[in-house]
């Protein structure tokens, strides 16, 4: 079988020069004589891809001095009870309640400390993220306000940064980082599991700023320690190093691209073809509210879950694989990350309206 269209939610779709890179560094990495899986994280030939990895993380996120960049295991789901067994230790932390993700966060920083929720759409089913400056405030001497920028399950997303004042702001950007410029300096915490935007499962992206490094937890095992794990550039055990690789290939994928701006277009383009598409006639349904569509994973329905299958499995044999919603909500989701491709955007924009003629 040849490879096909992935809309899939994540581990998503790659760049295809860098999934042809990986295997031949697979085969041999940067002419080191041994292959990418095989070779010492500590040798020469990986330490330049991961300082190659690190310099463009800061470069593409506008880092300044003051942060540090990880590269660490676990997924963004160890960061849930990473980042409050660090910082909270008691004290009170504030987390926006945009989805499943942010719920799951919540819930482990539940353990650590006391949790305010200054806004939520769980009773909404999610539909939506709170606009700029309306989620209210957090109590004085709170540690950190969390927000998740973009909701996998849901398919909503900010198109701004929250404003916070006297408290660190701490962001899960795992589906959308980079999709966007952004200013990473306004980041006290960003964190990412790689597998949408940034590469392949098993890497997790933290950009930390010094002083939270220095205000964690001195109590907790190294793995879990933030000033340790800085302080040994991220290899206090072996790291993901096939993972790393991927990431730094796919942020010089990036940069050949013209950069985040001219991925940001290009994401517009294909969120906007897909919209265009749900909004042209009454027969499908965008799940999302509007003003917090997400461009990153699309979220609609027919209205009708036998219909719905019927899209899935006939859009599968067509070639157009991932459009199943999220086991927890049904529906259908088009995921649209950096490396989605013109091509299957218009496949499946093409699909969805043949679909339509034929049975609506
Ligand atoms: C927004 C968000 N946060 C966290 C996670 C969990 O990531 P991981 O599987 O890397 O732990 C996901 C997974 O899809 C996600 O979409």
């Amino acid at each position: 079988m040849s490879r096909q269209h992935n809309f899939s939610a994540g581990p998503g779709v790659l760049p295809e020069s860098v999934v042809q890179q990986t295997q031949e560094a697979l085969w041999e990495l940067e002419g080191c004589g041994q292959g990418l899986a095989e070779t010492s994280h500590r040798g020469k030939a990986f330490d330049a891809v991961f300082q190659r990895c690190k310099d463009r993380v800061r470069t593409l996120l506008g880092l300044s001095e003051d942060q540090e960049v990880l590269l660490l295991h676990g997924g963004a789901r160890t960061q849930f009870y990473q980042i409050p067994m660090n910082l909270l230790r008691g004290g009170t932390a504030a987390y926006l309640d945009t989805g499943a993700w942010s719920h799951y966060a919540i819930e482990d920083a539940r353990r650590f400390g006391e949790v305010v929720v200054p806004w939520s759409s769980r009773e909404q089913g999610y539909d939506s993220v709170p606009a700029a400056g309306q989620w209210g405030s957090v109590p004085a001497g709170t540690r950190y306000l969390h927000y998740t920028s973009n909701n996998t399950i849901a398919g909503t997303e900010y198109d701004h940064v929250p404003e916070v004042d006297g408290t660190w702001l701490v962001c899960d950007a795992s589906s959308n980082i980079l999709s966007r410029p952004i200013d990473g300096s306004r980041f006290d915490l960003l964190y990412a599991g790689a597998q949408k935007n940034l590469g392949t499962s098993g890497v997790t992206l933290v950009v930390i700023r010094k002083a939270l490094v220095e205000a964690g937890d001195k109590d907790l095992p190294p793995m879990l320690r933030y000033d340790k794990q800085v302080a040994k550039d991220s290899m206090l055990n072996t790291p993901c190093t096939v993972g790393i690789y991927v990431v730094e290939r796919v942020l010089a994928w990036i940069e050949a691209q013209g950069g985040v701006a001219a991925v940001d277009a290009r994401n517009d383009r294909q969120a906007a073809a897909v919209y265009g598409t749900i909004d042209a006639t009454g027969f499908w349904h965008g799940k999302a509210q509007r003003a917090s569509r997400s461009r990153m994973n699309v979220t609609f329905t027919t209205g009708d879950d036998a219909l719905d299958a019927r899209f899935v499995k006939e859009a599968t044999a067509a070639g157009l694989h991932g459009l199943k919603g999220h086991r927890s909500v049904g529906g259908l989701r088009a995921s649209l990350y950096n490396a989605q491709t013109d091509a299957a955007v218009d496949a499946l924009v093409a699909f969805m309206k043949d679909f339509e003629q034929r049975v609506g």
